[in-house]
């Protein structure tokens, strides 16, 4: 295991109508006048909004309300976000909605207090202050609501971008299980391709000696498999909605990654599609991971084949482990096709002329030098090639 220094200052706030204590919540934390960030009305008609605004005004909490983000949140939005707080005095964001409200949050709260364009933090330059951001979380699929972590698009060139700095960690995070009810059954399969798209990116390592985060990883992906069928028959399982949830933030707010040198070259390949087809990035993932995987696994066979047995149950086969890896592969493949995933490009949209482009982008943009990928490292060629296996 590697040194490393961990730091989750986020306090959670778990389970059934937590949302009515959002007002005390934003008064702990030190906020009076408060930004509202909400997406395209999901949050309006279920009466969450009314709910989190009448908890504001119990606590004499002024706001102001800003809706309006867009799945893939985009960078015009967020200047808004920024002149609206200004002119407003705003001292707090709240986020109401999934990883897209919190993203553009988190970049409302960081631009705010900066001077130059907030786009900076998105080429390269960490952020270190922020306005507190506070989140209602309606989706478990990010991790947002735990992560140091945010990703917007800029319309101009559609470039899809990651923010970091330790200064986006969310005061506060209310989740409420039954909030994610009223996911359609393809959005909360997204979510859960995502999820289990975090903790794969931290799983395929070269560190060694890592048997606890191995492990917990390894438990994280055996609940997704479990309580994901469940949701997708039944909407209405809170007790299964309530373990996806947690184990969302458990994916990604990185106790799963300390230690470890991670991958995040197929995050990398999947912001080109969900940036250019606007695709749900979990759907992107879903295409993404299986031809990642067939054309690494013989990086380290024997890592792959372990997760095969471990997780997906596959017979370990000592003598040939690369037949067990690839078992796994296709039970990976099985296991999304079941809960209603997209499998290639066709079913995702996305186009092969499009393949140059976006490896170029993926290996070059965001001040990137040509190659990504910590566990495998990938050049534009490879990437080329990884993008045709999902053809
Ligand atoms: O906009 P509304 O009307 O709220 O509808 C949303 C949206 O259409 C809907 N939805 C959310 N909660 C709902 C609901 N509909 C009914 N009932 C509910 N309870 O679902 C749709 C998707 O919402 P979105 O916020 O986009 O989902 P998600 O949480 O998957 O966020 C995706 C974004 O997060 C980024 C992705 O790239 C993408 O842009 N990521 C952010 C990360 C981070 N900040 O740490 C890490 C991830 O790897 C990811 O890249
Ligand atoms: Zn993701």
């Amino acid at each position: 295991m590697e040194n490393f220094t961990f730091y989750s200052p986020t306090y959670f706030v778990f389970g059934k109508e937590e949302e009515n204590n959002t007002g005390k919540y934003v008064k702990r934390f030190g906020g009076s006048r408060v930004l509202i960030h909400y997406g395209g009305g999901s949050v309006v008609r279920s009466g969450l909004l009314d709910r989190v605004k009448a908890s504001l005004e119990a606590e004499g909490i002024s706001y102001v309300e800003l809706g309006g983000v867009k799945p893939n949140p985009r960078s015009g939005l967020v200047y808004e976000g920024i002149e609206l707080c200004r002119k407003e005095k705003v001292d707090f964001v709240l986020a109401v909605g999934g990883g897209s409200s919190i993203d553009s949050s988190k970049a409302i709260a960081a631009g705010t207090l900066y001077d130059g364009d907030f786009w900076d933090y998105y080429q390269g330059k960490m952020v270190e202050k922020a306005l507190p951001i506070g989140t209602v979380l309606t989706i478990a699929a990010a991790g947002s609501e735990g992560s140091p972590d945010s990703v917007i698009t800029k319309e101009e060139g559609m470039l899809k971008r990651g923010g970091h700095g330790e200064a986006l960690r969310p005061a506060f995070s209310i989740l409420n299980p039954a909030l994610t009810q009223t996911l359609p059954a393809y959005q909360t399969a997204c979510g859960v391709t995502d999820i289990m798209a975090h903790l794969f990116e931290r799983y395929f390592t070269n560190t060694q000696d890592v048997e606890v985060t191995d492990r917990v990883i390894e438990g994280l992906l055996s609940t997704m498999i479990h309580e994901a069928p469940k949701v997708i028959e039944d909407p209405d399982h809170y007790q299964a909605r309530a373990n996806i949830m947690w184990a969302g933030m458990m994916a990604h707010n990185d106790c799963c990654g300390v230690g470890r040198v991670q991958d995040w070259a197929s995050h990398d390949m999947e912001h080109e599609l969900s940036a250019i087809y606007d695709c749900a990035h979990g759907a992107g993932l879903a295409v993404v991971f299986p031809a990642w995987m067939t054309y690494t696994m013989n990086h380290d066979v024997m890592r792959f084949a372990q997760l095969a047995s471990r997780v997906w149950g596959c017979p370990m086969d000592f003598a040939h482990p690369e037949v067990t890896a690839k078992a796994g592969i296709e039970a990976l493949r099985r296991f999304l096709g079941s809960i209603g995933m997209p499998g290639n490009f066709a079913e995702l949209g996305a186009k092969e002329e499009d393949i140059e482009r976006m490896a170029h982008t993926a290996c070059y943009g965001n001040g990137r030098e040509g190659q990504i990928g910590g566990f495998v490292s990938l050049k534009e060629e490879d990437v080329k090639a990884i993008y045709r296996l999902m053809i």
